[in-house]
């Protein structure tokens, strides 16, 4: 594969290139790209060029680049999300309808929860979380559901990295969180009172697929502290069910 003097792949270049957009950095110049990817303007510019003529990303009106629709046509392929997504938005529906509180789903990666679905009513309480972005694993309910069914090579090595704190709620000792961890796995569920932001609270099931493995969390953010999370528990499970059902016929 074709090298840099610096010995780096074009496809590290380019997935640099690409990386350097998020959700409200959707739009950026050729030198604000570059400097983002941390590569030469000239390189930036030819790679743009060709990735603009392969449609992988657009330019809007100012010559501003942006994620093209190819690149999305790609991604929406993705087997780990495609039938998860598919299977769990009837259910992620009725939840949400239910409730009239944020309504989500995310699948572990790496050392974070990435969101893969989001549904949320007008008015509905502050919610940090963004359709594919992405939240610490020891921070969300989401998050705390799959670490404590991922291996305990993970949990380790997530403990034993500085966890950073959103609130002055945000557990952050490993003793604690070891203890938050098997509460999970104990209750089926777990309630995060103000972990992400000091008026909101998590509440987040797993999501088994017909094997049994956990797959996804689903969760919903509501008011803290004015709601009783109790009454959120069974209605997750209800549609967490659900998704495992709709996973078994496909
Ligand atoms: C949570 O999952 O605990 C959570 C996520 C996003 C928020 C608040 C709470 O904004």
């Amino acid at each position: 594969m074709a090298r840099s003097p610096s010995g780096e792949s074009v496809v590290e270049r380019v997935v640099r290139l690409l990386g350097a957009f998020e959700r409200d950095v959707s739009a950026l110049t050729v030198s604000d790209l570059a400097r983002r990817a941390d590569l030469p303007v000239a390189t930036a510019h030819r790679l743009v060029g060709e990735l603009v003529g392969a449609g992988l990303l657009e330019r809007d009106a100012d010559r501003r680049l942006r994620v093209g629709l190819r690149l999305w046509e790609i991604a929406s392929h993705a087997p780990r999300t495609q039938g998860l997504r598919e299977a769990a938005l009837p259910f992620l529906e009725n939840l949400q309808a239910a409730t009239r509180q944020h309504t989500q789903l995310g699948v572990l990666d790496g050392t974070d929860v990435l969101f893969v679905e989001r549904l949320s009513a007008p008015g509905s309480v502050v919610n940090l979380t963004r359709l594919g972005g992405r939240l610490p694993l020891h921070a969300s309910s989401s998050g705390l559901v799959l670490l404590a069914n991922a291996g305990s090579g993970l949990q380790e090595r997530v403990l034993a990295e500085p966890l950073p704190r959103f609130t002055e709620h945000t557990p952050h000792e490993p003793e604690r969180l070891r203890a938050l961890l098997a509460g999970v796995r104990r209750d089926h569920h777990v309630v995060c009172r103000g972990y992400i932001h000091s008026d909101a609270m998590g509440i987040a099931v797993p999501v088994h697929a017909p094997a049994g493995e956990v797959v996804a969390a689903l969760g919903v953010v509501v008011p803290h502290p004015s709601e009783n999370p109790g009454q959120y528990v069974s209605g997750l499970w209800t549609a967490a069910h659900g998704i495992t059902r709709a996973l078994r016929g496909r």
